[in-house]
């Protein structure tokens, strides 16, 4: 049997993400929204550029559950973005009412499933996503260290002019202005960055980083990135759909490793079919440990604000 795939939100990441699995041809794909004809009218869309893109897949649109059924992972994008008067806590509130919802339904219909978390705030949710849905820790994943990783592999191989492929690269800790793109575990052809850019220039360069969706939002002005955030949520969704076992940095729940317990923050994990089958602890320098301790402390006060309510 065709293995299964259930998109949640259609909008600008989520379309983006139907597209380009469905372009894969990993599995069918089902994709939710709550506007009427929003996720259908992609779906069909999609599906019509199979025969030019020479991909057999299925793709539906719906506004229901009922097709999401049996799904072997769950892509929850759906939420709102901030809107002018609207403070973090108000929409923190809001995605965490939406989640709620969405992950209550989905892993009722489909409870062998892995959830991906998307919807920011990305750590509290996929937080939320564990505690409504119940699921062991492993079937729970969330989405924002590929992407930072992405922007800063992008922007370490514009400075040296090499490939991308030539650059191993990880940002851990929460997807925030705390996120830690580390300097120990990356290297481009295996030479150390700190032998190949200067300090304080590196260091530019991780401010970029940091700064990555905020550099997108003041260039588009009327949403947030979706072609980096896209194409990291399939990179995800091909370890697991096809027992690739990457290594990557994703948000998984941690229970002592890096002397954290309790709570979501981005670390390496191994990304297999049965979602996080391992978490690597790096060897990281003392300021980047306290500087990933630094990140987890901003992740705990959201879950404050989230359990004060
Ligand atoms: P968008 O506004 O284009 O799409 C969101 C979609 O969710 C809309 O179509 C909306 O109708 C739908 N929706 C709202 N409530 C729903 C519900 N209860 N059930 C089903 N669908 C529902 O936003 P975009 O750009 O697609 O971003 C989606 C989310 O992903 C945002 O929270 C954004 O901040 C987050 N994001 C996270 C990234 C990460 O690295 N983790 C990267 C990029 C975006
Ligand atoms: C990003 O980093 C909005 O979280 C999103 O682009």
């Amino acid at each position: 049997m065709a293995q299964k795939i259930t998109i949640v939100g259609a909008g600008n990441v989520g379309a983006t993400t139907a597209q380009r699995l469905f372009d894969k041809g990993y599995a069918d794909i089902v994709l939710v929204d709550i506007i009427e004809g929003l996720p259908q009218g992609k779906a069909l869309d999609i599906l019509e550029s199979g025969p030019v893109v020479g991909s057999d897949a299925k793709i539906i649109g719906t506004n229901s559950y009922e097709e999401t059924a049996g799904s072997d992972i769950i892509v929850i994008t759906s939420g709102i973005a901030r809107k002018p008067g609207m403070s973090r806590d108000d929409l923190l509130l809001t995605n965490m009412k939406i989640v709620s919802d969405v992950v209550e339904t989905t892993s009722t219909q489909s409870p062998d499933s892995i959830l991906l978390i998307v919807t920011n705030p990305l750590d509290a949710m996929a937080q939320q996503a564990l505690k409504i849905s119940g699921f062991p820790k492993e079937r729970v994943v969330g989405m924002a260290g590929v992407l930072d990783t992405a922007r800063y592999r992008s922007f370490l191989a514009q400075e040296l002019d090499v490939s991308v492929d030539a650059v191993q690269a990880y940002v851990l800790g929460g997807h925030g202005d705390t996120m830690v793109p580390t300097v120990g575990p990356t290297s481009i052809g295996g030479i150390p960055v700190s032998d190949l850019i200067p300090a304080d220039r590196l260091e530019q360069i991780i401010q970029r980083t940091r700064d990555g969706g905020a550099e997108i939002v003041g260039l588009l002005k009327t949403g947030s990135a979706y072609y980096a955030p896209s194409a990291s949520i399939v990179e995800m969704v091909g370890s697991i759909i096809l027992d690739k076992k990457l290594i990557l940095p994703c948000t998984a729940y941690l229970e002592g490793e890096y002397g954290l317990n309790d709570l979501f923050v981005g670390v390496p994990v191994k990304l297999g079919k049965t979602g996080i089958e391992h978490i690597f602890e790096f060897k990281l320098t003392k300021s980047e440990l306290a500087a990933l301790h630094k990140s987890a402390e901003s992740v705990r006060e959201t879950l404050e604000i989230m359990a004060g309510k």
